[in-house]
């Protein structure tokens, strides 16, 4: 372990899976005591035991993000037993493509609630306890999609930009305080999640990696680095932050082809 976050408290959420797992895992092993949390209590346990596996420190801790009960408790139930909270990853989040036309107010809402309203509750919820401690970083993952448009995914999209704007807003209020808001926007990572949308769509895997810069997925321990780094001390002077980890697709310009 190299100790970046040496005896820090942090919470990753939806980290039963995927980058949540891999964040939970990585600051882990920069020696935080993880508070794991998903709304599948198995897959939560199960990130806990690789980490005590591997010599760190974590619990499992339930809850629906979408719920705002649910993760003031999370929060709360953090500091009730550690005393301190230096470290929250709002992660937990996803959607499905559906067009515009097709989409049910009920799909719209349900893609807000789960990755939007579920940061807000994280970010609020955080700074009630690091505003009057005058310090923690709080990270949250956005997306590509909410940086450009992909067509079918209007809800999610237009939630994670969303996610953008309320960190930047965040950032602003509280720097003065101490505490630093981050985003990352990941490209396409090689998640459970994202390989079940790939093989909903006609492009195929290589026909998909061909058009990313780096010509390849990204793998979710490349969002679980850029978390850590904004969560430790090493990034002290990054704030409002929303940083693209995604193969160099968002620096491309998506205008049309000459050749
Ligand atoms: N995978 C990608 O390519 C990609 C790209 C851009 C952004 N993202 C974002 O990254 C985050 C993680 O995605 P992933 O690919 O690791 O997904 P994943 O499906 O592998 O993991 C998401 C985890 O969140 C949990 N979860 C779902 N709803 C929850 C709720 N209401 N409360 C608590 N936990 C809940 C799930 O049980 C699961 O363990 C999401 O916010 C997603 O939108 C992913």
């Amino acid at each position: 372990m190299d100790g970046r976050l040496e005896g820090r408290i942090a919470i990753v959420t939806g980290a039963g899976s995927g980058i949540g797992r891999a964040s939970a895992k990585k600051m882990a092993s920069e020696g935080a005591v993880v508070v794991v949390n998903d709304i599948n209590p198995e897959t939560a346990a199960r990130t806990v035991a690789e980490i005590l596996a591997a010599g760190g420190r974590a619990e499992a801790a339930f809850g629906d993000v979408t719920i705002r009960t649910d993760v003031d408790t999370l929060i709360d139930g953090a500091v009730e037993r550690h005393g301190r909270l230096d470290i929250v990853h709002n992660n937990a989040g996803g959607g499905t493509t559906v067009p515009i036309l097709d989409m049910s107010d009920e799909h719209f809402l349900g893609d807000i609630e789960l990755n939007l309203h579920s940061v807000f509750f994280g970010i609020r919820a955080a700074l009630r306890v690091m505003v009057p401690q005058g310090a923690g970083s709080i990270i949250s993952t956005s997306s590509g999609a909410g940086l450009g448009a992909v067509p079918g995914l209007a809800a999610y999209g237009s939630a994670k930009a969303a996610v953008i704007m309320l960190t930047r807003c965040a950032a602003v209020e509280y720097a003065h305080t101490g505490v630093r808001i981050n985003a990352i926007a990941p490209g396409s990572m090689g998640t459970p999640a994202f390989g079940q949308w790939l093989d909903s769509m006609p492009v195929g895997l290589a026909g998909y990696e061909a058009q990313i810069p780096q010509n390849r997925l990204g793998r979710p321990e490349e969002i679980a680095d850029a978390a850590a780094w904004l969560a430790s001390d090493e990034s002290s002077y990054v704030n409002g932050a929303v940083i693209p980890v995604d193969g160099g697709c968002w620096a491309k310009l998506a205008s049309p082809k000459f050749d």
